[in-house]
């Protein structure tokens, strides 16, 4: 029941992974041969990027066809055996429901503009006469949009979207295109996956005098999906990409009756300040202004994705922290964010990553990692748009990184060559030969979390010592606690914790199992080395 709650997300972009038929581009055949090492790093749910046939603008959110595979990635058939792969391997798998917007080459598209005005085909979109209407509504591609319009000279009307020009907004207060959606649902649904990623969900309907977000009638929507889930499904996952604060997020829960799963995005950039700052507060902070979720709901956290590190759930002086501090250079900054991956972000610190992976695992909620990540992967700055933190996966040191038998001119992205995180220095194959390589460390952690619910399911009490520099956390879950406690700072630091509610219980360092002093009614002792975590179990004897 409720697999979710025990889940360990792999984000994969089929483009990335690999190229099966030497074509420069990746596809599902590739994937599913990849399949094993998935399988070995101990994941058990795949999240894809769009896949469908798509003129690629916005790298497939621009969707021009919802009931196929783009004929670069393969073929349905290609898929369906990827989605029967998978399961054989206790894999499940998440695809993208784009239905905010579509590429402006979808049939409906190019119908709604030659329609006639209020005509059935012109109303699947939002159209004006004005651009002035919703001024409200912020826009979201700053760097690249100034107008939620854009003039249509076929349609003679200005058609309205949240993100890019080409991604006309679909019109949800029209009952056939909520229809159209729900049958592209059952489609994918029909097809074996196990759930959806939600892209872009607060913005699906627009009323005057709003910002055209998190309206009342864009949750009856999402109801209504989700009853459609419920009604002809069973184990299936909504998660909701809402990038709001958790008192505005948590409403995409419903009373159990909207999505099952939504990201966390205010507590993603507070763990790299609370690290960065050496001071718990950032994070401490957020996840106690974060209200409890109804119990079939489970929240998504994660580090890194394939979009740019999102600074807008945080104030403008913390946004300026994290340019200072993670963003020097102009150019890895992107709208309101950073685009870089985590190994750089970190300044390849091994010892950084692994703390910030332990408490990624460690926190409430189902971790999800982005591909390459395991193994530390680098960014390219200097390709355009958000293209630099999804380059090709690094396979090995061969040509194309072992990602595509391809001429070097035909991949759809130069794999990263810098000598710290190029694909001579980072790669898969000499990790797996490594027995203490960052991807091995990764998949012992992820075998760790595996063998204990209470990481996916428990509740999170924090302790708070003296030292600010500690983050300490106890994890409950039935009769099962686990304890963490984390060193935020790059120096060795003491610490004092009141473990006076598990007086008399016994910790065990669950990586080595070693046992610990008995707790006592004193506070009890540690010193923890630069950005050091320790998990321990609690034990009774
Ligand atoms: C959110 C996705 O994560 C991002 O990559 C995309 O550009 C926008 N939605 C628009 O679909």
């Amino acid at each position: 029941m409720m697999w979710y709650k025990d889940a360990i997300i792999y984000q994969v972009h089929v483009r990335a992974f690999l190229d099966s038929n030497g074509d420069g581009t990746g596809d599902f055949p590739g994937l599913t041969e990849k399949l094993d090492y998935i399988q070995e790093l101990g994941v058990n749910c795949i999240w894809l990027l769009p896949f469908f046939p798509s003129p690629l603008k916005d790298d497939g959110y621009d969707i021009a066809k919802y009931r196929r595979v783009h004929p670069a990635y393969g073929t349905l058939t290609d898929f369906r055996k990827f989605v029967r792969e998978a399961h054989r391997r206790d894999i499940r798998v998440l695809i993208e429901l784009v239905i905010n917007h579509t590429s402006d080459q979808h049939r409906w598209f190019q119908e709604a503009r030659r329609a006639r005005p209020h005509s059935k085909a012109r109303n699947y979109y939002v159209w004006s006469d004005t651009d002035q209407k919703y001024k409200d509504a912020p826009i979201i591609f700053v760097d690249s949009e100034t107008s939620n319009w854009t003039w249509d000279p076929v349609a003679k009307a200005y058609y309205w979207h949240r993100f890019f020009r080409h991604q006309p907004d679909l019109n949800f207060d029209n009952p056939t295109v909520v229809k159209e959606v729900v049958e592209v649902l059952h489609f994918w649904l029909n097809l074996g996956v196990d759930g959806f990623r939600l892209d872009a969900v607060p913005y699906l309907v627009e009323r005057e005098g709003t910002k055209c977000e998190n309206l009342l009638e864009t949750h009856e929507v999402l109801k209504r999906i989700r009853y459609e889930v419920d009604a002809h499904h069973r184990e299936k996952v909504l998660l909701a990409e809402a990038n709001l604060w958790p008192a505005d997020v948590v409403q995409y829960f419903g009373n159990n009756d909207e999505c099952h799963m939504a990201f966390h995005f205010p507590l993603m950039p507070r763990m790299y300040m609370a690290v960065r700052k050496e001071d718990r507060h950032p994070v401490t902070d957020i996840l106690e202004q974060t209200p409890e979720i109804p119990d079939g709901c489970q929240w998504a956290i994660f580090l890194r994705n394939h979009d740019e590190l999102t600074l807008e759930m945080v104030t403008d002086e913390e946004q300026d922290y994290m340019y200072k501090e993670y963003a020097v250079d102009p150019k890895m900054r992107l709208n309101r964010g950073i685009r870089r991956r985590l190994a750089p972000l970190l300044d390849n610190s091994r010892r950084r990553t692994e703390l910030l992976t332990s408490l990624l695992f460690s926190f409430r909620g189902t971790p999800i990692i982005y591909y390459g990540d395991e193994i530390g992967m680098g960014d390219n700055i200097y390709l355009g748009d958000r293209t630099g933190v999804r380059t090709p996966m690094q396979w090995n040191s061969d040509r194309n990184a072992g990602f595509s038998r391809a001429d070097f001119a035909t991949l759809y992205s130069p794999p990263v060559m810098d000598p710290i995180y190029g694909y001579q220095s980072v790669n898969v194959e000499a990790q797996q030969r490594n027995p203490s390589s960052l991807l091995n460390w990764m998949r012992q952690m992820i075998v760790l979390r595996k063998q204990h619910p209470t990481f996916g399911r428990g509740t999170i009490e924090f302790i708070r010592p003296a030292n600010r520099k500690i983050l300490a956390y106890a994890r409950t879950y039935e009769q099962n606690t686990i304890l963490c406690v984390a060193n935020l700072s790059r120096f060795v630091q003491p610490v004092e914790l009141d473990l006076s509610a598990f007086a008399g219980m016994i910790p065990v360092e669950m990586l080595g199992k070693t046992e610990f002093p008995r707790i006592g009614a004193q506070p009890y002792f540690f010193s923890l080395g630069p950005h050091g975590f320790y998990w321990f179990e609690l034990i009774k004897r």
